[in-house]
């Protein structure tokens, strides 16, 4: 069931403006999608329904020198905001991302409308709790919404933090990161014998392991998925650069080369929330307009796929 914020969000951009395909290969930026409702999907745990696009900050956020610095990262919340979205994915390793992340939310006054995460990453149980307070001081909030064990460092130890934080209600929903194959297996081991609420893993259109038994087992053991590197960092546009958006494009409502990637990604069946690295608010306006319908069919993934492994 879709929460009422998400509503409210869809509903204020109603009526879908139906914007002109293909305007990114006819040399114009892609047109602002600012229509219709956005996708969400449930985090067990949290009980909360999201949609399926969020902003990821590693490297952008890291440390903004200045105001000038600064006020694109603002826009790109504020307007993420204003346009319903909700996951915003940090860590203590990205530089000063968490810290800016909490200023810029407070200063917004946005904390109520969106769903902060952030991971843990270090060796002891006791760095562990340190590293935690740290995120709540810098996040500026009293509760964080999702951690996550980032790259499954001291999972066990830190997986015990993260449950009893939830049973404090400091935290509403725990879970587990990589980015990385040589991981896989033991991600998929840890998937195997916790209860978790969430997992994130690396996916796209032209990485696709993790949908050989990560996201499918994901789906059976009924775990959120938060996929990361939805475009490879640059990876994918380098592989498109130049080129016009395929005609079938249309067909799956996306009028951007990103908007191609986040679909694909976006219509794995897991159903995940993608959290691509934002710091611009043509990449939001962009973005969120994956979320919206449609998504690619399995005949239409298989054709995506085929697209750019021939490239
Ligand atoms: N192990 C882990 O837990 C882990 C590992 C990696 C990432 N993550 C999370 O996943 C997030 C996503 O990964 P990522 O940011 O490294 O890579 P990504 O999402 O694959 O790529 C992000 C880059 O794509 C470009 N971009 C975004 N939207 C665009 C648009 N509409 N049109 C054209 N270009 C666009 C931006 O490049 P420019 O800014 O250069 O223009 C942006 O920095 C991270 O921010 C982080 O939160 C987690």
């Amino acid at each position: 069931m879709i929460d009422r914020r998400s509503l409210l969000a869809g509903l204020a951009s109603l009526p879908f403006a139906a914007s002109a395909a293909c305007a990114q290969s006819s040399g114009q930026p892609p047109a602002p999608a600012t229509g219709g409702a956005l996708r969400t999907v449930r985090i067990p745990g949290a009980d909360v329904e999201v949609p399926i696009v969020g902003v990821g900050t590693a490297r952008r956020y890291d440390d903004p020198q200045g105001a000038e610095a600064l006020a694109p990262l603002r826009d790109t919340i504020r307007r993420f905001a204003e346009l319903g979205g909700q996951v915003i994915d940090t860590a203590p390793s990205y530089g000063r991302a968490e810290e800016v992340v909490g200023q810029l939310v407070e200063e917004l006054g946005v904390r109520d409308r969106l769903f902060l995460a952030t991971k843990v990453g270090v060796d002891t149980r006791e760095e562990g709790v340190a590293q935690i307070e740290e995120s709540f001081r810098k996040l500026r909030t009293a509760r964080i919404d999702l951690i996550a064990v980032h790259n499954l460092r001291d999972v066990d130890n830190q997986l015990a933090i993260l449950r009893d934080l939830k049973s404090a209600g400091r935290i509403r929903a725990l879970g587990i990161t990589t980015s990385s194959d040589r991981q896989y297996e033991q991600f998929e081991a840890v998937m195997r014998r916790e209860a978790l609420d969430t997992i994130q893993v690396d996916y796209a259109l032209d990485n696709r392991n993790a949908a050989e038994r990560i996201l499918p087992l994901a789906q059976e053991r009924g775990f959120a998925v938060f996929i990361n590197l939805p475009f490879g960092r640059d990876r994918l546009f380098g592989a498109t650069r130049d080129r016009p958006l395929p005609d079938w494009a249309a067909e799956i409502g996306a009028t951007s080369w990103a908007q191609v990637f986040l679909k694909y990604v976006l219509s794995h069946p897991c159903r995940p929330i993608a959290i691509p690295g934002m710091a611009q608010v043509r990449y939001v306006e962009d973005n969120l307009g994956a979320a919206r319908a449609p998504l690619p069919d399995a005949a239409m993934r298989t054709r995506m796929e085929q697209f750019i492994d021939g490239l």
